[in-house]
Formats: structure tokens, C-alpha cells, sequence
């Protein structure tokens, strides 16, 4: 896939000032970049304001997403927000971040209703996964060591995650590889690392779901920042990059973003 995705998860961050002055800022700097798709999954209170603004002048290249949503269609749950209500809103949702599944305990199994919602709602699920542990130095820098060990846990977790999905909706799935020693310590993958991985995640999906399967972009998240977005961007494997810290400086997500449309 030569076009990349690039998403910018604000997690729970920024006032609706901030928010705003960061919308703005993304939709002025990625305005004239035509070959990169641009996500940005603002808070759930943002969204609308979010997508008010980045209304004005419309982008189509950039896109808003929501960070979470429940399986349910509605009724008696307290705090949680459905498919459905977001249809309309947002044309992407992140399921299974590792944050949601270390602090709110979400399981593999719930998991896959998210993605199964979301894709029944016409919403694109950027469903995260990611190995706990990080490999040895010497495994970051020859990834073809990689034990078959170290990769069950990714690989069982996308299983899991995608039980719910048919070769005629995973078109409309995103994974993102998101090894979770990475995320928020300022220490990234390498990029041959990160490359190898998404090849074996790909080949899963490819067996998966056939031809379908192998289409699915894969992004990598971890740490990401403008100094390193290049050496992920440059990958074969890698369709994109899902950011954190990094997205929530107008500078540097664009830097980011131009990086990828080249
Ligand atoms: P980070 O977060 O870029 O701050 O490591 C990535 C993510 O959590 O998606």
C-alpha cells in the first residue's frame, strides 16, 4: 500500500481551547498534502466541536475517529457510548488499545464485539495489538530471531480480536501494531523490528482471510515522533503510523504528516 495512514490519538488530553487550536492547526498544515489519509481521534467530548471546525474548508483527506465505543446498540449502560451514536460523527473508532486493556481490564473476547459493532455500523475499527514484553536488543536488530513464543501473544490476541469479522467486512478493518514497551516510554521499536512483526501479522490476516486479508493496513504505534516517523514510513510492511504523544504538537504531527506523503 503506497498511500499512509496517519492517526493522532490525543488520549484523554487537551481543553475544547486546545482542542480547537489543534484541529485548526492539523487541518492547516496537512491541507495541501494529497497522498496520506489523516485521523484524528480527539476526546469524546471534542468530537462534535472537532468535527465542526475541521468542517469549515473540509479536508477530505483528514477524518475524525473516536478512541473507544461499547457493543451494545443502547440501553442501561451507564458512561458508554455506542456504534451507533457515533455513526455520523466519525468514520473511524480505535478498539483495544493496550491502555483500555490495562486500566479497564478489556478482554479478547470484548474486543471482538467492538470491532464486530463497529464494522456493522459502517465505521472503520483501528483495533490495536502488541506484545507486553520487549524483546532483546538482539531480536530488535535481527527480527528474523524472533521466537514463535514472543509472537503467539500478538498473533492470538488479532485472532481473537477479529473472530467476529467475514472475508467480505475485513476490508474495512485497520490493525495497528502497537508493542506496548513502546507506548508512552519514549523508546520505539526499530524499524526492521516493527516491519518484521506487521510482515507476520499480515501473513496472518492473509490466512485469515485471503486476499481480503493481505489489503488490511497495518500501522505501527509506539513512541513514534517526528525525529523517527521517517524510519517506520520507509517500510515495506508498514502503511502508517498511530501517534500519541507526538500528535498533540501541531509541529511535529504535521512534520509526521509530510513525512508520510512523500
Ligand atoms: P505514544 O502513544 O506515541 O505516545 O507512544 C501511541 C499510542 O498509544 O497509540
Amino acid at each position: 500500500m503506497s498511500r499512509k495512514i496517519l492517526a493522532a490519538n490525543w488520549k484523554m488530553n487537551t481543553t475544547l481551547a486546545e482542542a480547537t487550536i489543534l484541529a485548526n492547526g492539523v487541518k492547516e498544515g496537512v491541507r495541501h498534502l494529497t497522498n496520506v489519509d489523516v485521523v484524528i481521534f480527539p476526546p469524546f467530548p471534542w468530537l462534535v466541536p472537532v468535527a465542526e471546525a475541521l468542517q469549515q474548508h473540509s479536508t477530505k483527506h483528514l477524518a475524525i475517529g473516536a478512541q473507544n465505543l461499547y457493543w451494545q446498540e443502547s440501553g442501561a449502560y451507564t458512561g458508554e457510548v455506542s456504534a451507533r451514536m457515533l455513526k455520523g460523527i466519525v468514520d473511524y473508532v480505535i478498539i483495544g488499545h493496550s491502555e483500555r486493556r490495562k486500566h479497564f481490564h478489556e478482554q479478547d473476547d470484548e474486543i471482538d464485539l467492538k470491532v464486530k459493532q463497529a464494522v456493522a455500523a459502517g465505521l472503520t475499527p483501528i483495533l490495536c495489538i502488541g506484545e507486553q514484553k520487549k524483546p532483546s536488543a538482539a531480536v530488535l536488530a535481527r527480527p528474523a530471531d524472533v521466537t514463535a513464543t514472543h509472537m503467539k501473544t500478538i498473533l492470538q490476541s488479532l485472532e481473537e480480536n477479529v473472530a467476529g469479522l467475514t472475508t467480505a467486512n475485513v476490508k474495512n478493518l485497520i490493525v495497528a501494531y502497537e508493542p506496548v514497551w513502546a507506548i508512552g516510554s519514549g523508546v520505539a521499536a526499530t524499524g526492521i523490528y516493527a516491519n518484521h512483526v506487521t510482515g507476520l501479522i499480515r501473513n496472518r490476516l492473509a490466512k485469515l482471510f485471503g486476499a481480503a486479508g493481505k489489503q488490511i493496513p497495518v500501522l505501527y504505534g509506539g513512541s513514534a515522533n517526528a525525529d523517527n516517523a521517517k524510519e517506520f514510513l520507509v517500510q515495506p510492511e508498514i502503511d502508517g503510523l498511530l501517534v500519541g504523544g507526538a500528535s498533540l504538537k501541531i509541529d511535529a504531527f504535521v512534520s509526521m504528516c509530510k513525512q508520510a506523503a512523500e
